[in-house]
């Protein structure tokens, strides 16, 4: 912009400079007789001399303001923009250009500029608040692992106490692995690099073949299952899919009180299967209900240590990449339906 500005101002400067010197030079010409020799000619000259420099001095000042104008207009926004690059490039997201309504290429270039700051805004607190997570939900079983483990190296503490100590210390063990198995699985499904491998698989099946998958923790409650499974052969990623029966069957169970009954269904409908999952757990209000599929939110801090508040953004994330979806519907003391969509393929 200076560039324009100096070019400008050199192009005037020289214009100025050749008409001072002409009208110099024509003065001097007339008043020496070399022309207009007759008085009333060099009266007449003069006048229009002084016309055209009067008025050569208003184009002049109305060209300099226009510049002014002008450069101020297309500078601003573009010095405004380079100044909120360069805080970018220093990590601060919390600024905006002003777009002032501009319906140009600048107007737009501000418009997209600021899309573009919030999206990185919004990615950047995404990260800050995922690492804060992980690191919170690392300390609590490390802090126990290591109280623990100091106590069990302790002289003089009974069988009893080192079989406790020891007991915790593989708890917290196996629920730091299964927090690591999630994170991972996690940032799995949000990489780019993710291909999904389309099979054709009984769904019925696999669904009942994960309930005796989890049949140690059911039976522990005497926990009923009722079954409306007919044959379904799904196109889609197998080993996937079994992350969304997995983590649905497992809290299905986990919320179950003793003798409960969940109860499975599977509908064939013109574009999708729609399985249900009812259980006859705690259920949830409507703002519990709002938050379960956030990443590390855990509703019921009753069963905080048996799970890592993960589990529903996984099977959320694998139905969405089946362009499905997966909705809860519960009242506090009514259980819980969760519905699974999943699109047929192709459809
Ligand atoms: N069947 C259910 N009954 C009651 N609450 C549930 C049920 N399923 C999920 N929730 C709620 O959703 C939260 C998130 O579930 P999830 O992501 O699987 O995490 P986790 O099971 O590790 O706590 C749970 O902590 C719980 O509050
Ligand atoms: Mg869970």
């Amino acid at each position: 912009m200076k560039r324009i500005r100096r070019r400008f101002g050199l192009i005037f400067t020289l214009l100025i400079m050749f008409s001072s010197l002409a009208t110099i030079i024509l003065t001097w010409m007339v008043s020496h007789d070399i022309i207009f020799s007759r008085k009333d000619y060099r009266i007449l000259y003069f006048g229009y001399a002084l016309k055209d420099l009067a008025l050569f001095i208003i184009a002049l000042l109305a060209v300099v303001v226009l510049i002014i104008a002008l450069t101020k207009r297309t500078a601003t926004p573009i010095l405004d923009l380079s100044k909120a690059a360069k805080e970018i490039t220093a990590g601060n997201f919390d600024i905006e250009v002003e777009e002032s309504g501009r319906k140009d290429e600048l107007g737009d270039l501000a418009k997209q500029f600021n899309i573009m700051i919030r999206e990185l805004r919004s990615n950047e607190y995404l990260k800050k608040d995922f690492i804060s997570n992980v690191s919170h939900e690392f300390k609590t079983p490390l802090a126990i692992i290591n109280g623990y483990g100091k106590l069990l190296t302790e002289q003089g503490i009974s069988d009893r106490e080192r079989v406790e100590y020891a007991g915790l210390i593989v708890q917290e063990s196996s629920r730091l692995s299964a927090l690591t198995a999630n994170i991972l699985r996690l940032s799995r499904l949000g990489s780019d690099e993710l291909s999904i491998r389309h099979c054709a698989y009984s769904l019925d099946e696999q669904i009942r073949q994960t309930i005796l998958l989890l049949e140690p923790k059911w039976q522990e409650k005497n926990l009923t299952f009722q079954l409306h499974l007919p044959p379904t052969l799904y196109m889609g990623d197998k080993e996937l899919i079994s992350e969304i029966w997995l983590n649905l069957l497992d809290n299905a169970i986990k919320f179950s009180p003793k003798n409960g009954l969940i109860d499975i269904s599977l509908i064939d409908t013109q574009y999708a299967y729609q399985i249900y999952l009812r259980d006859q757990g705690p259920g949830m209000d409507k703002e519990t209900i709002k938050h379960i599929f956030e990443q590390f939110y855990q509703g019921d801090t009753s069963h905080k240590k048996d799970g890592t508040g993960l589990g529903l953004s996984i099977a959320k994330k694998v139905a969405e990449l089946h362009g499905g979806t997966i909705d809860c519907s519960s009242k506090p003391k009514k259980g819980c339906t969760f519905t699974v969509c999943l699109k047929k393929y192709g459809k």
